[in-house]
């Protein structure tokens, strides 16, 4: 009889592994252009496929509901530590594993449910978490919108400055998912600023520029 616990995943559960064995070939073979989506190493990979993911770790490191989280703390303090150092930042939780959740994380630590934000338009190249009607983020709060200009398919930060004055938003969503020029991420800062909304940046695409807008204006700003 097979023993399931040391049997290789092609003998347990061939479907499976015939499915990861072909998309090693597509992502191999194929041209990716989802902005988002990530190549790692294979140290990367051989961490994320090792026995922590049997371990439950709510809470915080050293502030744990589960025993046992001892080297879950080491791993969880390293990214923390990495993260504020690379992103010069106050504070960094690293607990979210994905966008969109992290951007869950932000609206529920920044702003109250009702409030008014504003985002990029889906349609513009914003993305669904900047309060689409269809995702939490348009079900939980007020939403009002900027997109891009007709004329030159880029952010149209005058118009934005206008909306942001009109709405007086909490908070001020930029980044992308869609949008292939250069982000003004310090004039978005300003304006935020202006109408006294915190500035929160979504940026799978252009972390660098956006890092050097913020470190060159000190801004609190809140980053996914
Ligand atoms: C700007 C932006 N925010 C959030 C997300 C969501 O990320 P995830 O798919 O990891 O939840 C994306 C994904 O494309 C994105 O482009």
């Amino acid at each position: 009889m097979t023993d399931l616990r040391n049997a290789p995943l092609a003998e347990v559960d061939p479907l499976i592994s015939e499915a990861i064995d072909n998309e090693v070939a597509r992502q191999a073979n194929g041209l990716e252009l989802i902005a988002s989506e990530n190549f790692v190493s294979e140290a990367v990979l051989e961490a994320a496929g090792s026995v922590f993911t049997n371990k439950y770790a709510e809470g915080y490191p050293k502030k744990r509901y589960y025993g046992g989280c001892e080297w879950t703390d080491v791993v969880e303090q390293a990214a923390i530590d990495r993260a504020k150092e690379i992103f010069g930042a106050e504070h960094a939780n690293v607990q979210p594993h994905s966008g969109a959740q992290a951007n869950m994380t932000v609206y529920l630590a920044a702003i109250q449910y009702g409030d008014q934000i504003l985002g990029m338009s889906l349609s513009h190249g914003g993305h669904l978490t900047h309060g689409h009607p269809m995702n939490f983020s348009g079900i939980s709060y007020k939403v009002a919108d900027y997109g891009v200009s007709r004329e030159t398919e880029q952010i149209d930060y005058d118009e934005l400055q206008r909306i942001a004055e009109e709405h007086k938003p909490k908070l001020l969503v930029c980044g992308a998912s869609a949008y292939p020029r250069i982000i003004d991420f310090k004039r978005i800062g300003e304006i935020a600023k202006n109408v006294g909304a915190r500035m929160f940046a979504t940026s799978p695409t252009s972390p660098d520029r956006l890092l050097r807008a913020c470190t060159l204006r000190r801004c609190r700003t809140l980053i996914t």
